[in-house]
Formats: structure tokens, C-alpha cells, sequence
């Protein structure tokens, strides 16, 4: 049964049934998509050669054992900011005919000083040469950052640090005192660091606070132009068997991607999402309705995602806003009072006493500002006077089925 398969792709080849699942017809290498994945080959990454070669430059130092220039990497999400950092990082170490390493962490993981300097340590300890061990938890901060110190000096030449996501750090000690670790003489060795962030605002409080005393580069990768996101996406056509794309696929996806901010993770991931309907289908080839599925499917996780921690009241308004739109009158637009009173008719259903109209209109200000409602002042003319209008932004059917499989 499985036999035709297994010259495929190596898929169905399992003796046990339960494991024996078919190849599908779509994906050649389908890893190629997941976001974590970096490139080994620099000719995957596309469009970005001047924000490499500024990066470079302020990193150089580092080769000849000198102290480079640390450096701040913030734009919006899927810009290429972790994929180039961590890119460049990897090319300055294999270029280097010093012993410079690296070390990558991700803030959302390690958020305090202390797991910071273990992590860190735990990377570049090597125990035959330090005669120390790092051990995962139980000691102090201040013993994690003194063995992270020696490790760096005994077993390094210089280090590059990436904090990505460093907005998730509970505060600015780590960086601070890294960045100056050279300077107050705790490492004797160059440090550089690279810090990266896509909240904007947060990045520019952290510069106002931090001015004085962390001195770094600015890098700032604009979003990409659908040009340059069709051809992100050309450059990963290997994750797929040959000649499975049709034509206007890519196109497609790019103009999708690119609608809100060029985000190269949005482009890659409905491309995989095409390619799943598609295999899930049967299908020989991704078309352009796959691509439409994959949307359909990106706006469902990211609104799943946005309603993860609403209370049941919150829901309820967009609930009810979802299902004024769904009337078939063709009204996009509604009133305040509109939605107040569809709300309390949701809430009657579900057995909940209503909030208040004001309680009502603070949160429905509160999702305008997550960009799933808009509201606007309109003015209705004199006997009705001006009123402020909410309309969603969302697919309404994609809000009212979220909602309706997430509550409990
Ligand atoms: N210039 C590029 N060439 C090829 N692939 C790219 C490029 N830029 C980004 N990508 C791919 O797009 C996805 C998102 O990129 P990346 O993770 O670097 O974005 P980011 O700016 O760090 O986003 P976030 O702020 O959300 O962390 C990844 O899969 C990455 O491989
Ligand atoms: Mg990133």
C-alpha cells in the first residue's frame, strides 16, 4: 500500500501503521518554512545587504580582538531582524581567526539578570579549561555573573551577545552592565552586544532612560516592499516539490503579506498554510485559493491569539458586534447604543448580567486601540445629532467562530 510512497519522499515507510502516514504531493523540505529556520546559504536572504554590511561594520572590531560597537536592532515584526543579527553574528565568528564566540538568547525565555548570566554562562563555560561547572539553578546572581566572567576570559577571545526580544527583560541591569562589563574591568575580553526589539516605543523609552550610560548603534530594518517579499518567498520555492506552485501563488501571498507592513514571518507562514491546505485537499499543485484558505487561517490564529486574554464581557461586545455585521443589511457601521443593545442580548443568552453603557464604551476603546475595531464620530445631521460609529475590522464570520470555539 505504502510501497509507491516510499520512493517519494522517505515518507510511509513505517512498519507500524499508526506511524505509516503518506508523503504528501507539496513539500519537498517543509522546514524551510517554520520562522525559526536560518539559511545557511547568504544567498537566501534577500534584500538586505546594506543592513548587513552596517552591521558588519560596527561589529569588525571584534575579528581583531578590539571592542566593537554594540549595537540596537528594532523595527516591526518580520523585518529580518533576528535572521540577519544572528546571520552576521555567524559570519563574524567563522571569519574571526581569534577565538570569538556567540551567544544567542531569547528574552521571552530568560527574562531576569540572573537567568540571563547563567544562560550565558552555560554557553561559553567550558568546564576542562575554567574547572567550573554552571549549574541550571541554586546559586546566587552574583556567583552566575563572576562564572560567566571567567568562562568569557578563560575560554574566549571575545564575545558577540544577542538579547533578542529584549523587551521581555524585567529591567536594563543586564544590558548595563554588559555593555560596560569591559570598561568596569569584569571581563578582560571584548564584549559586544546586540539587542533587539520590534516595540518601537519601548525602544525609545529605553533610549531616553539609558541614555547616559549604554552607548550603542542604531539599525532600524524598514518593513519589506512586496517586491522583496515575493522574492523572500521565490527563495524558499525548494521547500516545495518542483512545479507545485502555480504562478500567481507568490504574487498572491506577497500582496496579502504586504497589505498591513511588509512582514517577511506573515508572507512565509501563508505560503506553508497554502501548501497545508493544498496537501490536505490532495492537491497536485497550491493555486490561489489555497492562498485564501492560508489568510483566512492567519487571521483566525492571530484574532485566537488577540481574544486569548479577554474577559467574557469583552467577548460578548465583539460578539456582538460580529453578529450586527452578519445581519445581511449590508451596515458595517453601528452605533454605540446599537452594539450596547445587542450586547445585552448576548449576555441575556449566556445567563450574564450586563455591564454598564459606559463600562461597554471603555472597552470597545480598548479593542480599538488592538486595531480589531475602529471607531469615529459621524454626524447624523441635525435631529440626530453626532454619534460615534464602531466597525469591526476583522472577517465578522472569522470573529463569531473564534469566539463561539473558545468559549467555554
Ligand atoms: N531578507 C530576508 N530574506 C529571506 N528570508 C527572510 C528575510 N527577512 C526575513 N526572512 C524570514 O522571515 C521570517 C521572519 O524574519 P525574522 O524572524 O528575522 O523577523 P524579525 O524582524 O526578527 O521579527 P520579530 O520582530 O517578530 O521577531 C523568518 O522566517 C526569516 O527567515
Ligand atoms: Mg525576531
Amino acid at each position: 500500500m505504502a510501497s509507491e510512497k516510499v520512493e517519494d519522499d522517505g515518507a510511509g515507510q513505517f512498519a507500524d501503521p499508526l506511524f505509516d502516514i503518506p508523503g504528501d504531493d507539496i513539500f519537498r523540505n517543509k522546514d524551510m518554512l517554520r520562522v525559526g529556520w536560518v539559511p545557511e546559504d547568504e544567498d537566501m536572504i534577500v534584500g538586505r545587504d546594506d543592513t548587513m554590511a552596517e552591521l558588519a561594520e560596527y561589529i569588525n572590531p571584534i575579528l581583531a580582538g578590539n571592542q566593537p560597537d554594540h549595537v540596537i536592532i528594532y523595527g516591526k515584526t518580520g523585518t529580518g531582524k533576528s535572521l540577519i543579527t544572528r546571520h552576521v553574528v555567524q559570519r563574524a565568528v567563522a571569519a574571526s581567526s581569534a577565538e570569538v564566540q556567540h551567544a544567542y538568547i531569547d528574552c521571552k525565555q530568560y527574562h531576569t539578570d540572573t537567568q540571563v548570566f547563567t544562560e550565558l554562562g552555560r554557553q561559553f563555560n567550558d568546564p576542562e579549561q575554567t574547572e567550573q561547572t554552571i549549574p541550571e539553578t541554586g546559586l546566587s546572581t552574583g556567583i552566575y555573573k563572576k562564572r560567566f566572567y571567567d568562562a568569557v576570559d578563560t575560554c574566549t577571545d571575545g564575545v558577540l551577545i544577542i538579547l533578542d526580544e529584549m523587551d521581555k527583560l524585567k529591567n536594563d541591569d543586564a544590558i548595563l552592565e554588559l555593555s560596560r562589563a569591559v570598561e568596569d574591568r569584569k571581563a578582560s575580553v571584548p564584549i559586544g552586544l546586540l539587542v533587539i526589539s520590534n516595540r518601537i516605543g519601548y525602544i525609545e523609552n529605553f533610549q531616553a532612560r539609558v541614555e547616559s550610560s549604554f552607548d550603542a548603534q542604531d539599525i532600524q530594518p524598514a518593513p519589506y516592499s512586496v517586491k522583496t517579499l515575493r522574492e523572500i518567498m521565490e527563495s524558499r520555492r525548494s521547500a516545495f516539490k518542483p512545479d507545485v506552485l502555480k504562478d500567481g501563488v507568490i504574487p498572491k501571498a506577497a500582496a496579502v503579506a504586504g497589505a498591513e507592513h511588509g512582514d517577511a514571518r506573515r508572507a512565509i507562514r501563508i505560503l506553508r498554510h497554502a501548501g497545508q491546505a493544498a496537501a490536505k485537499e490532495d492537491a497536485e499543485q497550491v493555486n490561489e485559493e489555497h492562498i485564501d484558505i492560508a489568510r483566512r487561517e492567519a487571521e483566525k490564529n492571530r484574532f485566537g491569539e488577540t481574544i486569548q486574554n479577554a474577559t467574557p464581557h469583552e467577548t460578548l461586545v465583539l460578539l456582538a458586534i460580529a453578529n450586527l455585521t452578519l445581519r445581511n443589511d449590508g451596515r458595517k457601521e453601528f452605533k454605540q447604543s446599537e452594539v450596547y443593545e445587542r450586547y445585552t442580548e448576548e449576555a441575556d443568552k449566556n445567563d450574564t448580567a450586563p455591564l454598564s453603557q459606559r463600562r461597554v464604551r471603555d472597552l470597545v476603546n480598548d479593542y480599538a486601540l488592538l486595531d480589531v475595531l475602529e471607531t469615529e464620530k459621524r454626524n447624523y445631521g441635525k435631529q440626530s445629532g453626532i454619534h460615534r460609529v464602531i466597525q469591526l475590522l476583522l472577517d465578522p464570520e472569522i470573529v463569531r467562530d473564534v469566539i463561539e470555539a473558545t468559549r467555554i
